[in-house]
């Protein structure tokens, strides 16, 4: 089969990024990363081919809600390209934004509904270590917002020391 291999940078997700983003969520997500990239306890990355600069992995770590650990959060590759290993480079490259802040904890939480994201969790280390209920705001393609609810397994891994190369 033809195959090409694609050189990838890492670098911080802006916000005129966003209109290239579409592929990450439904209608709001893109709201929410706004919303994150404005906050000042969240770093944003993105994933991007060399030759087109484009982001095609985006996800953040947010500093503020868990005292003591980077929250590593909304994690998202372009469909066209998932399990190529940009989730993996994209995870790596966050978790060495939390050792950068002097923290050696990275959690996440992963739905229930979703093995295959947390057995990709699991492979790079992350133990579960509750399972809690949650929610939060979404919205339909005709503006309608609705709490949507779900059960999440929080995971955490214990950084050792920042990953070479990022
Ligand atoms: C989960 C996700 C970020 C992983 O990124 P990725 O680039 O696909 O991951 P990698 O190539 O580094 O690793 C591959 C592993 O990721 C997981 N994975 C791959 N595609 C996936 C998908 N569509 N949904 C969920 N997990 C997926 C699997 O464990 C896969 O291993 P497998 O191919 O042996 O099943 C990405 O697949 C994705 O954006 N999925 C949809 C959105 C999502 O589930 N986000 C995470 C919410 S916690």
């Amino acid at each position: 089969m033809p195959s090409v291999h694609i050189s990838v940078t890492v670098r911080p997700l802006t916000i005129s990024d966003l209109a290239t983003c579409a592929w990450s969520g439904g209608p709001g997500h893109l709201d929410a990363v706004a919303d994150a990239l404005r906050a000042p306890d969240f770093d944003y990355l993105a994933v991007c081919p060399e030759a087109s600069g484009l982001p095609v992995a985006i996800g953040g770590v947010n500093f503020a809600p868990r005292p003591g650990a980077g929250e590593i959060t909304q994690l998202g590759v372009h469909p066209a390209l998932q399990s190529c290993g940009l989730g993996t480079i994209l995870i790596t490259a966050l978790e060495d934004r939390v050792t950068a802040r002097g923290l050696t904890v990275a959690e996440l939480g992963v739905e229930t509904t979703n093995p295959r994201a947390r057995a990709l969790y699991e492979r790079l280390g992350y133990r579960a270590f509750d399972t809690v209920r949650t929610g939060w705001d979404r919205r339909t393609e005709d503006g309608t917002v609705y709490r949507y609810e779900t059960d999440c397994v929080e995971m955490r891994k214990h950084l050792t020391s920042a990953s070479p190369g990022t």
